[in-house]
């Protein structure tokens, strides 16, 4: 038996590194999946990489700022597939210029809160009346391992926007437990996209915080996209309001 069997998934940032990692294994673990993304090329991109794997899959390109964007993306993706039971608010941006509080741009402060959290509410506002018309179903939500751990090098718009989504994780799930909906978190660590890489130029600086991860690696889109594919499936079936760290270990590890 397939994990997702039969489960209709809305998925944010279906064009990126770990939303495109998920979506293939959603699809392959029997989802039909809605590929939601700003970058269209990116979201068709994922939708050939699905079928490639034998699944279902459609391209919507939306802007989850945008609320009547966000609207029509959920309608179209109920009217092609019949409804929704799963969500995945994996859309999310972490830009360079992200550093200390004490240097903080606020244009960038809103503009990192506004994808990363106001999308994310948006998303759960559109879709979560469709789960509940279909009996339950799973909200999944990407947080980061930096919304329980400082760092020396800090990003702090982004790591307040990862809490901030923990935050509503725990709420959502307990005002949606008793209609059958549940809702979790991942907040991973440094999965090796060809973004993350550029945080990283300096080879020796990458062996020190290497030698931080017990596992000895660091993440992969795909160890993202089985803890997504796992918290959105029924093998989770009592698991809710969680924010599971996903790092290799890096946050258990004390010098
Ligand atoms: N890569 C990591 O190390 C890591 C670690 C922890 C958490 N995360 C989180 O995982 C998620 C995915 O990260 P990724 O590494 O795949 O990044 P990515 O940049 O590869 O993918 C993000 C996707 O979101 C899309 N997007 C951006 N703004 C959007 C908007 N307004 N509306 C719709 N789509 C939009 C982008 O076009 C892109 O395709 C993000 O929320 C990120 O914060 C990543």
């Amino acid at each position: 038996m397939k994990q997702l069997e039969g489960k209709r998934a809305f998925v944010t940032g279906g064009g990126g590194a770990l939303g495109r990692a998920s979506s293939v294994l959603f699809a392959r673990e029997g989802a039909v999946v809605a590929v939601i993304d700003i970058n269209r090329a990116a979201a068709e991109e994922t939708v050939r990489l699905v079928s490639a794997v034998g699944g279902r899959a459609i391209a919507i390109e939306a802007d989850i700022r945008e609320e009547a964007q966000v609207e029509l993306a959920v309608n179209q993706a109920v009217a092609e597939f019949g409804g929704l039971d799963t969500l995945f608010n994996n859309a999310g941006i972490m830009p360079h210029q992200d550093e200390s509080f004490l240097d903080g741009d606020l244009e960038l402060w809103h503009q990192i809160s506004s994808i990363n959290l106001d999308g994310t509410m948006l998303c759960s506002k559109h879709v979560v009346p469709h789960i509940v018309a279909a009996g339950g179903g799973a909200v999944v939500n990407m947080s980061s391992f930096l919304a329980v751990l400082g760092t020396t090098y800090p990003q702090d718009g982004y790591a307040a926007s990862k809490g901030a989504i923990a935050s509503l994780t725990r709420s959502m799930a307990v005002q949606l437990g008793s209609r059958g909906i549940r809702v979790n978190g991942l907040a991973p660590g440094p999965i090796m996209t060809a973004h993350v890489e550029q945080f990283f130029p300096d080879p020796a600086a990458r062996a020190i915080r290497l030698e931080r991860v017990p596992l000895g690696r660091f993440g992969q889109p795909e160890d993202a996209a089985g803890l997504a594919c796992f918290l959105a499936s029924d093998a989770a079936s009592w698991l809710t309001g969680q924010v599971i760290v996903l790092d290799g270990g890096i946050s258990s590890n004390y010098l």
